[in-house]
């Protein structure tokens, strides 16, 4: 079958010239702040080989009641605000997650509670921290094939509950989070094809299993399934410096693009290192590339709506730029995205007026284990660390 007639197969339900563009952003980070120096106290490590290694300076942990649902839902429910629409007007929630909150119910129904919305189809995603290029590219799937007209995508993370808090290999490396966006139908003017038009423009995605192993979590069912991330870091970092370019390389090309006409690229955040090799590789200047993995750490499938949240922001993303994400992760999976940036910065001011108090997320009676945080963090998230 030719790959013609595979589109033309699905292509009965499509709408023709019908693409997607962002409308909403929004993210929430745990108050509490765990630094360098309080990791120093907890495994033999150093700030300065964490600094030197991978950037991270310091990294958000959840506090009791803070849950991947509840960041998710607080990230959604600004995203909503800034687009200027209210949850019955979304169809379809997707939440990237490897940390949700419970194997069943899913947290994107969860979330779906939180928001009062009475229509959304709700699912999670498992792609780690390639999870929201993965996302974004099945809700727009979704609209572009006419099933709907709005899209939640959701990454959302409590990496501190998966974390080995004696294993200095990974201990330093994560933290919590959640960014979100609304994902909007976009139907295409005459005229307005070609490499110039606005909106979503391409993605890569891709996955590889001979990672399966280097970077997992055993989890799953069973009486002794094992929540806790284990990682093979050389191989890991081979994968991603090897992968990144090429995923973003070929994301860019598929828009008809090249990487001078791409305005600014938001990497997975994992490590400054594997960052550093992108921007070498695809000869793209670090200046051009948003860096936050000092203040949060790797919040694997929510480093990149909150580092598109923060970028919108800071005035880096434009009404015209070009924008490129990339994310690489257990599996191994890599993905990216090319978006042409159509939103009005300005809207991101009208997230203020969500209240958080009024995002609540429904727990099992007398909570659950992912409320707390480790014993071992107690002590230095008492202490109100920023
Ligand atoms: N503090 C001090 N020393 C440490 C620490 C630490 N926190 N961790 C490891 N070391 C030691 C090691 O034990 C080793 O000691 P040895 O030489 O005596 O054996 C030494 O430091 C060097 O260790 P390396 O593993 O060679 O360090 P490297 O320079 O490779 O950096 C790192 C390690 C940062 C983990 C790197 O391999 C990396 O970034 N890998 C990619 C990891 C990643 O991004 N994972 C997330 C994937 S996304 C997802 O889906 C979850």
């Amino acid at each position: 079958m030719s790959e013609q007639r595979i589109g033309g197969t699905t292509g009965r339900a499509q709408i023709p010239n019908r693409t997607t563009h962002i409308t909403g952003w929004g993210h929430e980070v745990p108050a509490a702040t765990l630094t360098n120096a309080d990791l120093e106290k907890i495994v033999e490590t150093s700030d300065e080989w964490i600094t030197t290694r991978t950037g991270i300076r310091e990294r958000r942990i959840a506090s009791k009641g803070e849950t991947t649902a509840s960041m998710g839902a607080l990230a959604a429910a600004r995203a909503l605000a800034v687009a200027g629409i209210n949850a019955d007007q979304i169809d379809l929630i997707v939440v990237a997650t490897l940390t949700p909150d419970h194997l069943m119910p899913s947290t994107a129904v969860l979330i779906k509670g939180a928001l009062g919305s009475t229509r959304a189809a709700a699912f999670d995603l498992s792609a780690a921290c390639s999870g929201f290029a993965y996302a974004y590219a099945v809700a727009h799937g979704f609209i572009t094939a006419g099933l709907g007209q709005r899209a939640l995508v959701i990454g959302a993370e409590t990496l501190s509950r998966s974390v080995d808090w004696s294993d200095r290999s990974t201990c330093v490396l994560f933290g919590d989070g959640a960014g979100a966006i609304v994902l909007e139908a976009l139907d295409l003017e005459e005229g307005q094809e070609g490499t110039t038009r606005p909106g979503t423009l391409s993605f890569e995605l891709s996955a590889d299993p001979s990672g399966a192993y280097a970077l997992w979590i055993p989890g799953g069912v069973g009486e002794n399934a094992d929540p806790l991330i284990k990682m093979d870091g050389a191989k890991t970092y081979v994968y991603a410096t090897r992968t990144m370019a090429a995923v973003a390389t070929a994301a860019i090309e598929r828009a008809g693009l090249t990487p001078a006409q791409v305005d600014l690229v938001i990497p997975h955040q994992a490590n400054i290192r594997i960052i550093e090799h992108v921007s070498k590789a695809i000869s793209f200047p670090m200046e051009k590339i948003l860096v936050n993995l000092d203040k949060y750490g790797n919040t694997s499938a929510a480093s990149i709506p909150i580092a598109l949240s923060e970028a919108v922001t800071a005035g880096r993303l434009k009404p015209g730029d070009v924008f490129c994400t990339v994310a690489f992760g257990g599996g191994y999976t890599s993905g990216a995205f090319v978006t042409r940036w159509g939103a009005d910065p300005a809207h991101g001011a009208r997230a203020a007026s969500v209240d958080p108090a009024s995002i609540r997320v429904v727990r099992p009676e007398g909570g659950a284990k992912a409320d707390e945080p480790p014993a071992v963090l107690r002590t230095f998230l008492g202490k109100g660390h920023r």
